[in-house]
């Protein structure tokens, strides 16, 4: 795997390529969206910032998943920022168990202006509409159109790097 960096040319396949990416450090999200009076929400770590005129974001979807579906028929979302206190919140959504119950706790999210749900212990949220999409090999990069967003706490990130959740402590 080239582990030493010692210059033999690394393979290139999905596990080297998952390799690769694991050691760039993102933070977690979890993407919601609401359709028809059904709320869902997705782990995403495929978050960035795009451009400030107007304001943009985007996110990377698997086209497998029910969020891909949903999010084009909403055609708004939003990222929920999660705070180092939120790894089983982050697990939780990125497993497809949770579609078998009630998705959302009562009383642990507010519907935001598009919508879609706001988790209250999200550290901030921006949502959006959506203003493009591309699709990409077996995902779809999702443009978002800011529509609103809040920082309500500055509790430090919850991290993603090399398939576990760390802090920055
Ligand atoms: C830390 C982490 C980050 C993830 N980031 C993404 C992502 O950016 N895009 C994506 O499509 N799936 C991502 N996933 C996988 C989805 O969360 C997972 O496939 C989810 O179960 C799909 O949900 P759905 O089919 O119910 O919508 C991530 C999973 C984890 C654990």
């Amino acid at each position: 795997m080239n582990e030493g960096g010692s210059g033999a040319t690394p393979t290139l396949d999905k596990a080297s390529f998952r390799y690769a990416v694991g050691h760039f450090p993102t933070g977690v999200t979890v993407m919601t969206t609401s359709t028809q009076g059904r709320l869902h929400g997705m782990t995403v770590s495929a978050f960035a910032s795009v451009s400030l005129e107007p304001l943009l974001i985007l996110v990377s979807v698997e086209r497998s998943t029910l969020m891909h579906q949903l999010v084009l028929e909403s055609r708004a979302f939003a990222i929920n920022l999660l705070g180092k206190w939120s790894e089983s919140t982050a697990r939780y959504f990125a497993d497809n168990a949770r579609l078998a119950a009630p998705e959302f706790r009562e009383g642990s999210f507010r519907l935001g202006t598009t919508g879609a749900p706001i988790l209250n212990e999200a550290t901030g949220y921006l949502e959006a509409t959506v203003h493009g999409t591309h699709q990409a090999g077996d995902h779809t990069v999702i443009v978002g159109r800011v529509v609103a967003l809040e920082i309500s706490s500055e509790d430090e990130p919850l991290v993603y790097y090399r398939s576990g959740y760390r802090s920055l402590d």
